[in-house]
């Protein structure tokens, strides 16, 4: 199963975050209450994005600096936008490949990024290399496989019974391994100490019927991206299709499940 996908789409920072910058801000702070970090050290964050989880660091984490690094022009305007602090910089960046020095930072993280970088031990190791010994590495998953992620198995529950083709694309099909298990056997097999994980979960609550469906047609995300593919004639069909099968409350909003994986390790003191 391919885990890239032509509809990974990160570039308009305001559609990702009506999509899912909204649920990345309800979860960064739960994930950082998690992660217990002293105040006053150096972050890194991989695939900050449009800063979700910037702004949560530099809200209760007490960070001395934050560098955020994400690949995308576009998301990173938007982070600068989301966390004007002069403690915070932002630079182009590649998990796999990261531009700053060894040994360079206390706490290095990634929020909803893991699953999509091609070489997850060589983006650990990446991390590794960057923080301190003794430092510590954290990161967190939505849980895929599980169905962790309500409105998006809804999406492409429908979508794939509309499109044989879109099965290939669920998120549960390209990301299995987004498992505690496999997580932290990951994280343990780059060599972190003290590996431990937990479940974080939120309800993601839809005002309305539209309020689910608009993001998914702002293009921003993989299945926004294939959302906004479909000729109109399809996008409506599935649009009817999800409009018909959505659990409603009485007040017509619409409330689904998340649930995220998150890992946590420290980085050796010394060598063997
Ligand atoms: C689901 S978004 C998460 C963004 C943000 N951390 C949040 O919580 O909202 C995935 C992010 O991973 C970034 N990304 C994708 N491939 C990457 C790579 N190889 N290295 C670093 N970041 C990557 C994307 O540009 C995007 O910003």
């Amino acid at each position: 199963m391919a885990q890239q996908s032509r509809h990974d789409a990160w570039q308009a920072g305001p559609s990702y975050d009506r999509y899912m910058g909204r649920w990345s801000a309800r979860i960064a702070p739960l994930f950082l209450d998690w992660l217990e970090a002293e105040k006053g050290l150096d972050w890194l964050e991989i695939g900050c994005g449009t800063g979700a989880l910037s702004a949560a660091i530099m809200a209760r984490a007490g960070p001395a600096s934050l560098v955020g690094i994400d690949p995308s022009a576009g998301f990173l305007e938007r982070a600068r936008e989301i966390v004007p602090d002069p403690r915070a910089r932002f630079l182009i960046g590649d998990a796999q490949a990261l531009p700053v020095p060894a040994a360079s930072a206390d706490v290095a993280v990634a929020g909803l990024v893991l699953n999509f970088v091609s070489d997850r031990p060589l983006a650990l190791a990446q991390m590794m290399r960057v923080v301190r010994p003794g430092g510590t590495i954290g990161f967190y998953v939505w849980d895929y496989p599980g169905g962790g992620m309500g409105f998006m198995r809804a999406f492409w529950t429908e979508a794939a019974a509309l499109d044989p083709a879109a099965t290939d694309l669920t998120e549960d099909r390209r990301f299995p391994f987004c498992t505690l298990p496999q997580l932290i056997a990951l994280t343990a097999g780059a060599g972190l100490h003290d590996v431990e994980g937990t479940g974080i979960e939120i309800a993601t609550t839809f005002r309305d019927f539209d309020d689910y469906w608009q993001p998914f047609t702002l293009g921003a995300g993989p299945a926004p991206g294939y959302c906004a593919s479909l000729e109109s004639d399809a996008r409506q069909r599935l649009r009817d299709r999800l409009a018909r099968s959505l659990p409603r409350d009485t007040d017509g909003s619409i409330t689904l499940p998340a649930r995220a994986w998150a890992v946590r390790g420290r980085v050796p003191r010394s060598c063997g």
